[in-house]
């Protein structure tokens, strides 16, 4: 395949368990050194998606390519080149140490990173020598990212890298993926975390019931429809009509609880300045006046009815 391929493209990728469709028509394209962040709900369809990707379940229909291969009949030429987190830790060999479990991995590898220094990086140096079952969930998460990385993969899958970290062990992850991406390594990360998203992705997936209902990089997922609100309060029963008259175009204008109103639309300065004038003229006092930017939490809301962390 030409190095120029996707490291990953999906066309239509349905996988059902029984009569359910855990991931439903879903297509997606990252480029080479690419960070693609799945954002969703519990049972969504990103765990599903990422690991027909690294071949571990077989898709019912639909095209998946990663490095330009294919994840189950390639699946030989991809492991050195692919790197793997998986949701449920590092399993099996939980016996042997950290250190001894990432030597062992790195053994495997043409190039490895120094299995010690990769241990000091996620902050795992103090834990080396304690066997992986005695390691605290946090631990076991930051372990499981070492050894993804540990053969100085192309392309990295992170299932939910930072579920159960401290924040500074989260802050430590964030760093790790963001200096991947100055290598050129290409990401794919499923997350909870909207700021996770926010901070990482240069685009961010939103998939809920196995499709996609909207993607994006953060900014514009965050910029799009209607982009922002302003809360004020004041005497009841504006003319709200009149208002909306004086708003620039699209802006709309409610009064959800007597005295409580929302004005809704593009926040720009004139928008701001426009409605504080009209207040003005009114001789009304616009009191708690607040700004509110939608956040991707609000989109995910809008676009689906569901908080994220339903
Ligand atoms: N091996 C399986 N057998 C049957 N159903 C499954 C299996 N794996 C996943 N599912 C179902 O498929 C749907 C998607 O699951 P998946 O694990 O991909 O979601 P997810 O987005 O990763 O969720 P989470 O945020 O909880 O990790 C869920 O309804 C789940 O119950
Ligand atoms: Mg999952």
């Amino acid at each position: 395949m030409s190095a120029d391929s996707a490291a990953v493209e999906i066309v239509d990728l349905v996988k059902a368990y029984g009569s359910r469709r855990a991931v439903d028509g879903l297509s997606l394209h990252v480029p080479r050194g690419g960070v693609l962040a799945l954002l969703g709900p519990n049972g969504a369809g990103k765990t599903t998606t990422i690991e027909i990707c690294e071949g571990f379940r077989r898709a019912d229909s639909g095209v998946v390519r990663v490095l330009g291969l294919d994840p189950i009949a390639d699946a030989e030429q991809l492991r050195p080149r692919v790197g793997v987190m998986l949701q449920d830790g590092v399993g099996g060999y939980t016996a042997a140490t950290a250190s001894e479990l990432l030597r062992l991995f790195a053994s495997y590898a043409a190039d490895p990173h120094e299995p010690g220094a990769l241990l000091e990086v996620v902050g795992l140096t103090d834990a080396g020598h304690t066997p992986v079952k005695r390691l605290s969930g946090g631990q076991r998460q930051r372990l499981s990212l070492a050894l993804a990385l540990v053969a100085r993969p192309e392309l990295v899958f992170l299932d939910e890298p930072t579920a159960g970290m401290d924040p500074q062990a989260r802050r430590g992850t964030w760093e790790l993926i963001r200096r991947l991406r100055v290598d050129g390594v290409s990401v794919v990360l499923t997350t909870h975390f909207l700021d996770e998203a926010e901070q990482l992705a240069d685009t961010v997936m939103v998939i809920d019931a196995g499709r996609v209902v909207a993607q994006g990089s953060p900014a514009e997922l965050t910029r799009a429809g209607a982009e922002g609100q302003i809360r004020f309060r004041a005497i009841p029963h504006l003319r709200l009509d009149l208002l909306v008259l004086a708003l620039p175009a699209g802006s709309q204008a409610r009064e959800p609880e007597p005295g409580r109103y929302l004005v809704t639309g593009e926040v720009t300065p004139q928008l701001l300045a426009t409605l504080t004038a009209w207040c003005a003229s009114q001789h009304v006092m616009a009191e708690d006046l607040a700004v509110e930017r939608r956040t991707l939490e609000d989109v995910f809301l809008d676009l689906t009815g569901r908080e994220l962390r339903a």
